[in-house]
Formats: structure tokens, sequence, C-alpha cells
């Protein structure tokens, strides 16, 4: 018996021929973009071999992006393939927010976190937003729940609430303004309020109280308890050591990183400052203190650059996958479109479209 199904259900069903020459076009594509990634987290090294082996899935996630009018937005922190071989949109947290809220597609899917992808059908309400794992989750984003913060409002009930982008849309939902790790410092500076209650990031919080005593800015921070699990493992003697092993050295570091880092660190800032920074400064060798993902981003965009030190995971963002990408835009599963009650999300969008408000304008 013929079932009816629509045009694109129909045209995914019948594989594309992919002859030899569409295969090695797309393999040399793939290679010009991947040849300087050696930090790679699977160990693969990327070869013409490498290339052509991922090219199947390449041209058919892309070819599915047109049948099913959908964009990816893929963070820094995700595989080098899924960036440069299928992605639309790449960068960090405030740069996927902004496209988010501009695209016109239909389908938007995300490939980072599942708060990133909460964030986009934020903003993208009509948009089928879905993710390539579900369990792509985030130990800020894990460590509060709204109902905990309704507790910890209710302690400090004089203070300005400001979420961290890093968190679920339930947490946005009960704050005032959402912040980035490259605005938190100008929004929490022009603030009118003294006393600001900052979740979920204990670290990040204790690097803005610093920052802003450092600048003048008299404010009460009072922070909840969560860490990022990648660079809350960061210490100042990894620091000293490069330094004393490296001369000329440059470290470069997230402010998700402990307040001792920060100080010992050249330069801080978002995933996206932090690649600036890189490729606007001259020096013999970095070491950034982030997630391997941006070293695989710079290892690409600028490959004359030299970095050293190990490799960090985050094991959420690393559930992302090729297959995965395929098989989400293929027919994606209940448990990976991303859904929001509706008063909620309205909530939760005033918070984040008050931070477009409050960003510095550059
Ligand atoms: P960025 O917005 O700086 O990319 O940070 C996101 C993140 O999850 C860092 O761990
Ligand atoms: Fe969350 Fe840390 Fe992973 Fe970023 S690196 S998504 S903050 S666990």
């Amino acid at each position: 018996m013929i079932k009816a199904c629509d045009s694109a259900t129909l045209l995914s069903a019948v594989p594309a021929i992919l002859t030899d020459d569409a295969l090695e076009l797309e393999a040399d594509r793939l290679l010009r973009a991947l040849l300087h990634v050696d930090c790679d987290p699977q160990g693969r090294t990327w070869n013409y071999e490498t290339c052509r082996a991922i090219a199947p899935l390449t041209l058919e996630i892309n070819r599915l992006k047109r049948e099913r009018d959908a964009v990816i937005l893929a963070h820094s922190y995700v595989e080098p393939e899924i960036i440069y071989g299928v992605a639309d949109f790449r960068g960090d947290s405030y740069f996927l927010s902004l496209k988010a809220r501009e695209v016109r597609a239909r389908v938007i899917v995300f490939a980072g976190v599942v708060f990133m992808a909460e964030t986009a059908k934020i903003l993208s309400p009509e948009a089928l937003v879905v993710v390539p794992d579900r369990g792509s989750g985030c130990s800020l984003a894990d460590s509060l729940t709204g109902a905990q913060l309704r507790e910890l409002k209710a302690l400090y009930p004089d203070a300005t609430v400001v979420c961290y982008i890093n968190c679920t849309a339930d947490v946005k939902a009960e704050s005032d303004v959402c912040v980035t790790s490259g605005n938190v410092h100008h929004i929490v500076a022009n603030l009118p309020a003294r006393r600001i209650l900052f979740v979920p990031d204990r670290l990040m919080g204790q690097n803005v109280r610093d920052e802003l005593r450092r600048r003048g800015v008299d404010k009460e921070i009072i922070t909840s308890d969560g860490t990022c699990m990648v660079h809350d493992q960061f210490g100042p003697a990894d620091i000293a050591a490069a330094r004393e092993r490296f001369p000329g050295l440059k470290v470069v570091a997230h402010p998700e990183c402990t307040a001792e880092v920060a100080v010992a660190s050249d330069f801080v800032g978002s995933t996206g400052a932090m690649m600036k920074y890189v490729k606007t400064t001259a020096a013999p060798y970095y070491l950034m203190l982030t997630e391997c993902g941006l070293v695989g981003r710079l290892q690409v965009e600028a490959p004359e650059k030299a970095f050293i030190g190990g490799c960090r995971l985050c094991p959420y963002m690393k559930l992302n996958s090729l297959e995965k990408v395929r098989d989400v835009l293929r027919a994606p599963r209940p448990d990976q479109i991303v859904t929001l009650d509706e008063p909620l999300r309205r909530r939760a969008e005033r918070c984040i479209e008050r931070m477009f408000e409050l960003s510095p304008k550059d």
C-alpha cells in the first residue's frame, strides 16, 4: 500500500546519486578547510582519505538543508567537520543568538548544547528548532532550576537578577536580564541597581566582581554555585609552568575560569573575543584556556599561529556528530524537538531582548 507523504519526505527517501566526481570535489573542499586541524578529539588526521570518508554525509546534509529550508547554527566547540562542513553560522553564544533571531528558515538545527537551542526557540518561536542529541546538557545550565532561583530571589528581593546565557529557559524567565561572556561587564556595570543576583556561574560572578572593582564600579554581586566542568579545571600552576617553558607565550582564558586563572592570563573574553585576540596579536605561542574545539577553529582560520597545552573537551558539545545532524534533518524524533510553554517563552524572551538592548553597540 502506498502511504501519502509530503514532497520533502519523498525527496529525502530517494538517495541522491553521488558520482565519484561530486565526492572528490566535496573531499577537496573539506580538505582545504580542515587541513591544519591537528587537535582532533577522535585522534583523526585530516587528510584526503578522512575527508573523502565523510563527503557522502556532508553532501547529504547540505542537500537536506535545501530541501527542508533549514539552517545549521554551530558553536565553536563542536567538531570541525560540522563547523566547516555543514554549518551556516558558527561562533559564540551571543553571535548565534543574534543569528537565531534573524534567520527566517523553517528549521533551525542547533549543533551546540540544549540551552543554546532553547535560546534559539525563544527568539524564533515559529521555527522548528531541533538538537542532534538531547543529552547535550551543560554543567552550568544544570546547576540551577527556575524553582531554586525563585527561592534565591525571595532572599534578595531588592536585587536585579542577571542570568548568564548558559542557563535553562526557566531560569531566563525568572531573570531581569541575560548576559553572555562578551557583554557581561558592560551590562552589569550599567544597571541602575547596586545589588546584583548573578546566576548560575559562581566563577564568572567572581571575575565580574574583580573587573568592576578594577573599573571603579560599585556593585554587590551575589552568585549561585554553578561552575563549568571544563573551565573550572584550569589552574594558575598550568600557566606558570607554561610561561617558564615558552617565553613570550600569551595566555588566553575564558571568563568561566577561576579568578586566579583570569588574573594570571594576558586576555580574558568570550570565545569570539579570544579568537579575535589571537588573530590580532603577535606572539610565538598561545595557551588557550578553554574547550579544545576553539583551538581547532584557530588552526583553520589562523594556521600560522602556534598553540601549546593539552586538550580539554566538553563532553556535551562532543555529543554532536554529522550522523546525528543528518538524522535530525531526515526525521527528527520527538526528543530532538525543542518545545517551550508559550507564557514561559515570552518571559524568557523579554530577558534576552533586554540583553540586546543593553549590549554595547559596535
Ligand atoms: P561563549 O559564548 O564565549 O562561546 O561561551 C559559551 C560556553 O559554553 C563556554 O563554555
Ligand atoms: Fe557548559 Fe562548560 Fe560545556 Fe560550555 S564548556 S557548554 S559552560 S559544560
